[in-house]
């Protein structure tokens, strides 16, 4: 999994962690118009939350079980908007992009390699499971 790498990258965003969240969902927005009416209007709050998960995986990407209730209780929230796989492929994708691009000096194809092992392999199982 190579969470190490995952890790290293994301703590050498500092403090521009906050601005990388804002820029994924403008971009995901821009780029999906049909998530936009998903969300509320303002969505400060979601950033945030988003910001929390990010870290988690971040950290602990090569300790499943110790995220797994988090990652259910995720997958109970997301029930609601029957999200289909094309959706989370799309989600993902834009996430590992907009990554890519902050502490873009220490980014390398191995920490793309992780980030998607550790979304599709770790948090994507955990959500899919609290969403049924
Ligand atoms: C790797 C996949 C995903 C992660 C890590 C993630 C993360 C999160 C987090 C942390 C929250 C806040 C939950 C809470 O309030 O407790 C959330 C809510 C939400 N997510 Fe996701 N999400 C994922 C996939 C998706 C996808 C594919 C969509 C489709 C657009 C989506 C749409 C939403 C919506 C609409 C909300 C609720 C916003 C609100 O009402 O405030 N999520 N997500």
């Amino acid at each position: 999994m190579n969470t190490e790498r995952i890790s290293q990258h994301w703590q050498g965003i500092g403090a521009d962690k906050p601005a990388l969240v804002n820029a994924f969902y403008q971009r995901l927005f821009e780029r999906h118009p049909r998530f936009r009416p998903m969300f509320p209007e303002g969505i400060e709050h979601q950033m945030e939350k988003m910001l929390d998960t990010l870290a988690l995986v971040a950290e602990n990407s090569d300790t499943p079980n110790a995220i797994h209730p988090r990652l259910r209780r995720l997958g109970e929230a997301h029930r609601r908007y029957e999200l289909s796989e094309a959706d989370f492929d799309d989600f993902i994708d834009v996430l590992i992009e907009t990554i890519a691009e902050f502490n873009s000096a220490q980014w390398c194809d191995a920490c793309g390699d992780a980030w998607r092992q550790a979304l599709q392999q770790v948090v994507l199982p955990t959500v899919r499971e609290g969403m049924h």
